[in-house]
């Protein structure tokens, strides 16, 4: 038995289920009143596992503090509601994951907070914004982002903040760690689906908030700790083993991503194919500025609209069709009526998301044999 309040850190990948190192499990060892079993006393008060998950977000984002939440939403949401009860307004990128867009609508919106939102290709519609009112704000990106992989200029959006004392927040889950650095761009909050590439099996439910400072605490104690959107111990161990092989899986599935992505944009069913570092992508430049490789997702329109979508997502034998991103296994699907569904037809046509396009989350298998599924599945159209 340690001595008391001398807890040792865990050696990964132990897994630390409870506070306490002595009793596994989800009880909890106190040995007197004032025993605050070195920090830990409660899960939704802190978690050995879970905090070395914290500490090797926060290292490799090049950020002093994070904290896990119990999904990317979790972690969206905690931002938006904390930046809200702090008096700030909330401007919003036009383009964001579905289920963010639902967020804001069914929660943030009735909570009494201001919204606004912005093109975020256009750092000019975000300057308008920001001279209106003295009020600070939290900016909230996507970038790239979900479905279209359009791209948010980092650099220059933290910039714009920070002259008008707002503060900016980059959901990169698209680009994971390895790809991109918004902290060091600027941005003062990095947001994390774990879900996605980080935890990358399709095992994991969590969220991260990464940030430059050590800003973190009151969301910590409004969300962690009192409202209990806690992130599981087992689910931060699974993380942790997924991290180890995050950058091998990146450059594998970024190399391919890009090899499918010629591959779609030569082909004659294929009407438009959108991937960042293509030459012919509106923000190449930025992308090669701003990311280290393009990406693993590519979406791309084929001809013959919602017909034809759900014809090759039917025809394809190895890529499956799952909700979900990010896992080893690359998975297909229409954001039309699943990521963006709730959005009505004029706001995806505005933001580009037709009823041909299809999202594709390309992971580790061979070029050729993706290429070969897409291939068959594509030439089956009539
Ligand atoms: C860009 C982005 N951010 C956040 C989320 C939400 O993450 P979670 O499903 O872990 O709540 C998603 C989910 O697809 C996403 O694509």
């Amino acid at each position: 038995m340690s001595p008391k309040g001398d807890y040792p850190e865990p050696s990964f990948p132990e897994l630390v289920q409870a506070a306490s190192f002595e009793m596994p499990s989800a009880e909890y060892a106190r040995r007197a009143i004032a025993d605050t079993g070195a920090g830990y006393t409660y899960f939704r008060y802190g978690n050995p596992t879970v905090r070395r998950l914290e500490e090797k977000l926060a290292q490799l984002e090049g950020g002093e503090d994070a904290v896990c939440l119990s999904s990317g939403m979790a972690a969206i949401g905690a931002l938006l509601i904390s930046a809200h009860l702090e008096g700030s307004r909330l401007i919003l990128a036009s383009r964001l994951y579905g289920g963010t867009t639902s967020l804001v609508r069914e929660l943030i919106v009735p909570l009494g907070a201001t919204v606004h939102t912005f093109d975020p290709t256009s750092p000019d519609s975000l300057a308008g914004l920001l001279a209106k009112e003295s009020r600070p704000a939290l900016v909230l990106v996507e970038s790239p982002a979900n479905p279209t992989l359009e791209l948010a200029d980092i650099a220059a959006l933290a910039n714009l903040c920070h002259q008008r004392g707002a503060t900016l927040a980059v959901d990169s889950t698209f680009a994971t760690p390895v790809l991109q650095q918004p902290l060091g761009l600027g941005a003062d909050y990095v947001v994390h689906s774990l879900t996605k590439f980080i935890s990358g099996h399709g095992q994991v439910g969590g969220g991260a908030i990464v940030a430059r400072r050590r800003l973190t605490d009151p969301i910590r104690r409004r969300f962690v700790e009192v409202f209990g959107a806690t992130l599981d111990p087992f689910a931060a161990w699974l993380t942790l083993s997924g991290l180890i092989t995050l950058p091998l899986r990146m450059e594998r599935a970024c190399g391919t991503a890009k090899e499918v992505a010629s591959f779609l944009a030569g082909h004659p069913r294929v009407n438009k194919v959108n991937y960042p570092f293509l030459p012919d992508h509106p923000q190449h430049e930025l992308a090669r500025r701003q990311m280290r490789w393009g990406g693993a997702l590519i979406a791309f329109e084929v001809k013959g609209g919602k017909e034809a979508a759900e014809q090759v997502v039917e025809g394809l034998r190895l890529i499956r069709h799952r909700l979900t991103l990010g896992d080893a296994e690359s998975s297909i699907l229409h954001p039309a009526s699943t990521s963006h569904y709730a959005l009505s037809p004029e706001e995806r046509q505005a933001l580009g998301i037709s009823e041909g396009l299809l999202r594709l989350s390309v992971g580790v298998e061979p070029a050729g044999e993706l290429i070969s599924d897409l291939d068959q599945a594509l030439s089956r159209l009539d």
